[in-house]
């Protein structure tokens, strides 16, 4: 397939007024009736974001009204320090700090040519007009390059809406420096404001450098193994929550499932990906919070070793509520979590066995619940104490 150019958004006029004008022409042609026309104030909103931000350091603590901007329901968020991304399933506004707006429309407007080419309008905005840019097109996605005097944005589509596992941007400065390193934008909701945009960021860095973070022995959980091989859990379509590099997606893959992977961090996903490529196997990688996971069809097995017992000390119900949402009665769930009689006085979050059970009884019943260890870096050596968790949905 060959190069081609979006078909609005050019010009050089008060940049405000003419994307109003651009914007209400977008929505008036709109095949689809449902869809609110976008409000300027919207786009003000989210400008005026930009300014506080860089004043007072502030961060968007409520989700943005996306029916403004003609996304009905908005399925996917993230903000952190380079770009505000606002995803609904037929559009998605990726706003890159702290001018620049990229509006992507998988919906059936002024289609003439290329109708099998699902993305109708995308532009940006920078400071001073509006800029026609150039999308050019491969055979499963989208690639769409931005660029404006200081930075490059390259952003990856999927060509069908939803897909958006494999939606990726890359920002990189005009020296040619990586302001964001190719990643995957969200599925799901990430966490809001300041505080949330840290924990991404603060599980991110254990992935940033060379040295592996505390947890990633890098070889596939002997819990998990052992549940595989004795055949307590079933194969099937499998979800590993809080996956971080991956290693136990791609042991599962390679088993015969078919994965895929949740986490809140970009790094440990692109290192995932990356060894799944080069193990050549496929799994689909999801950043999303697992609080908050975007729609999927309901999986046979859970896997989580180590997510839960961090996670439920901050939201424990909405852990649950995923774990409820992710399965179908007779699914299987095997957590790994840290065990409180554990007498050392470091290492990972500890739970209590009444905790889980008041956590998971309603919903599920315990094929097991017994201690066991946490696999170490050194194969010689014995891990924190742990749970190993075996639930049945009810
Ligand atoms: C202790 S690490 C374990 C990683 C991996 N399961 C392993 O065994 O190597 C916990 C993982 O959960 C992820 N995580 C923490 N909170 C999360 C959340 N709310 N949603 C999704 N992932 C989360 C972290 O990024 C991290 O990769």
């Amino acid at each position: 397939m060959g190069n081609s150019s979006v078909d609005l958004f050019c010009g050089r006029t008060a940049g405000r007024t003419l994307l109003a004008a651009c914007l209400g022409v977008l929505f008036a042609c709109s095949a689809w009736a449902a869809a609110p026309e976008p409000v300027l104030s919207e786009l003000d909103k989210l400008t005026s974001f930009a300014t506080e931000r860089s004043e007072n350091g502030g961060y968007l603590s409520e989700l943005p009204d996306g029916a403004s901007f003609g996304i009905e329901k908005t399925i996917a968020f993230e903000e952190n320090n380079h770009f505000v991304y606002l995803g609904g399933k037929y559009r998605a506004i990726i706003y890159v700090k702290p001018s620049i707006y990229i509006y992507v429309d998988y919906t059936n407007i002024g289609v003439t040519e290329n109708s099998n080419f699902p993305i109708k309008h995308c532009g940006t905005i920078a400071d001073g007009g509006l800029q026609e840019q150039t999308v050019k097109k491969a055979d499963d996605q989208v690639v769409l390059s931005v660029e404006d005097s200081s930075r490059s944005i390259r952003l990856t589509l999927p060509k069908a809406p939803g897909a958006v596992n494999t939606a990726t941007i890359t920002i990189t400065d005009a020296e040619g420096k990586k302001l964001v390193d190719e990643r995957l934008l969200p599925s799901g909701i990430l966490p809001l404001g300041e505080g949330g945009a840290r924990l991404l960021a603060g599980w991110d860095r254990a992935y940033q450098n060379e040295r592996r973070a505390a947890w990633d022995t890098r070889r596939p959980s002997s819990n998990l193994v052992a549940a595989v091989e004795s055949e307590a859990v079933k194969k099937g379509r499998a979800v590993v929550l809080g996956c971080g590099t991956g290693t136990n997606a791609i042991y599962l893959a390679k088993q015969g499932f078919k994965v895929t992977g949740v986490d809140i961090a970009p790094t440990a996903l692109k290192i995932a990906k990356e060894k799944a490529d080069k193990a050549g196997v496929k799994v689909d990688w999801a950043l999303a919070d697992v609080t908050r996971v975007p729609a999927m069809e309901p999986f046979d097995l859970v896997f989580d070793r180590g997510c839960y017992h961090g996670v439920r000390r901050g939201n424990a119900a909405g852990y649950v509520a995923t774990l409820r949402q992710v399965t179908k009665p007779g699914s299987q769930a095997l957590i790994l979590a840290g065990n409180a009689n554990e007498a050392r006085h470091y290492g990972p979050p500890r739970v209590k066995e009444e905790e889980i059970r008041g956590d998971f009884s309603k919903d599920f019943d315990f094929t097991w619940l017994k201690e066991s260890h946490f696999d170490s870096f050194d194969e010689s050596q014995t891990g924190p104490l742990s749970w190993s968790i075996l639930l049945k949905r009810k």
